[in-house]
């Protein structure tokens, strides 16, 4: 096929492992609450010194590293965030600076969870077009710091975070049913809902920064159904099965949301990645920090078929089949 194809991935998490005790201590909430509800055990919160665009760049190298590459070999570079360093510059330029890979193309972009997703597409579709040979694309969040830390519906949910890839375009046809590349990718957003999941501050509105505040029960509902539509999406264009996935890499917000959308599309739950007990939800860091721990301890393998999913704030959802 025509298009790119997946190198390699790293990851970076904060030093500080934060428990559901320790929470339990600051907010009226128990362990037995969170994991019941959540599955959440423990979430790493960035301490004095760690950013995104510090997490983003750790991420970075841990996946030039593992591909055999250098700065030097990458063209562009997005970065999915909703937690960006400063209002502007975007952080990827931070990252692109610190990796010391300047004069290519770095920016960053916004869909909260799906940030992921959202960047995997554009960054696709840019080596498809020739924009660059290898584009490195990265999922990196410092949610901590947009928390409300007195509210229990919230502020027990998140973590921070990074994770990233290294795509390559393959300009020549590769043949056969098992070719690598990104083989599907399907993206939405709903407007309508955007007081579900927000932000209720911003440089245009009320010039802070703000807090994160979420009505929980809705959002679960929604994204149960949305993510089980884009999933057989992808699957009908990619023209393959649920029983030809070896591995669903989902977007880790809930154990219950993951467990729930598995069910509706028949897909074992020994098949789905799941590290949202020990990062918690890291928005867009979520997806390829799950992905380089399922490589990293060797579940996932060169020649699987894997599909990343993920539905954030926005509404927005995507997802996406990669043979790897
Ligand atoms: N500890 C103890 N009790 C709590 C806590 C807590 N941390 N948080 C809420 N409660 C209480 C509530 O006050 C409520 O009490 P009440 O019945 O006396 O009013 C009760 O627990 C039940 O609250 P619900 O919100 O109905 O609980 P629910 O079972 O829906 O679980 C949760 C809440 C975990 C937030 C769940 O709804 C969820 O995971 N939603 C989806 C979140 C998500 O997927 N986000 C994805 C996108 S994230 C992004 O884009 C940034």
């Amino acid at each position: 096929m025509i298009g790119s194809r997946l190198l390699g991935s790293g990851s970076a998490l904060p030093r500080r492992v934060v428990t559901n005790d320790e929470l339990a201590a600051r907010v009226d909430t128990s362990d037995e609450w969170i994991v019941e509800r959540t599955g959440i055990r423990q979430r790493y919160i960035a301490g004095e010194g760690e950013t995104t665009a510090t997490l983003a760049t750790d991420a970075a190298r841990a996946a030039l590293a593992d591909c055999g590459l250098g700065p030097a070999d990458i063209d562009i570079i997005v970065l999915a965030t909703a937690t960006p360093d400063n209002t502007f510059p975007a952080t990827a330029t931070k990252v692109q600076h610190a990796l010391g890979c300047n004069g290519g193309i770095a920016f960053d972009v916004a869909a909260v969870c799906s940030g992921f997703l959202y960047a995997l597409c554009v960054a696709d579709s840019m080596l498809r077009t020739g924009m660059g040979r290898r584009a490195l694309v990265i999922g990196a969040e410092t949610f901590s710091r947009i928390l409300d830390w007195s509210d229990r519906t919230t502020c027990v949910l998140f973590g921070d975070g990074a994770g990233a890839v290294v795509l390559e375009a393959q300009g020549e046809a590769s043949e056969g049913d098992k070719a690598p590349g990104v083989l599907a990718t399907r993206l939405h957003a709903d407007g309508a809902s955007h007081d579900l999941l927000y932000v209720d501050g911003g440089p245009s509105t009320t010039q802070t920064v703000g807090h994160l505040r979420m009505k929980g029960r809705e959002v679960f509902r929604h994204a149960v159904v949305n993510l089980s539509d884009v999933l057989k999406e992808v699957l009908e264009e990619a023209k393959v099965s649920a029983e030809d996935i070896d591995w669903v890499v989902p977007h880790q917000a809930n154990a219950r949301i993951l467990d729930a959308t598995a069910k509706k599309l028949g897909i074992p739950r020994e098949k789905v990645i799941v590290t949202v007990h020990e990062h918690a939800n890291t928005s867009a860091a979520s997806v390829p920090l799950a992905f380089d721990t399922a490589r990293r301890d060797g579940r996932i393998k060169p020649g699987d078929l894997v599909m990343f999913e993920a539905m954030g704030g926005g509404f927005t959802w995507g997802a996406s089949l990669v043979r790897l």
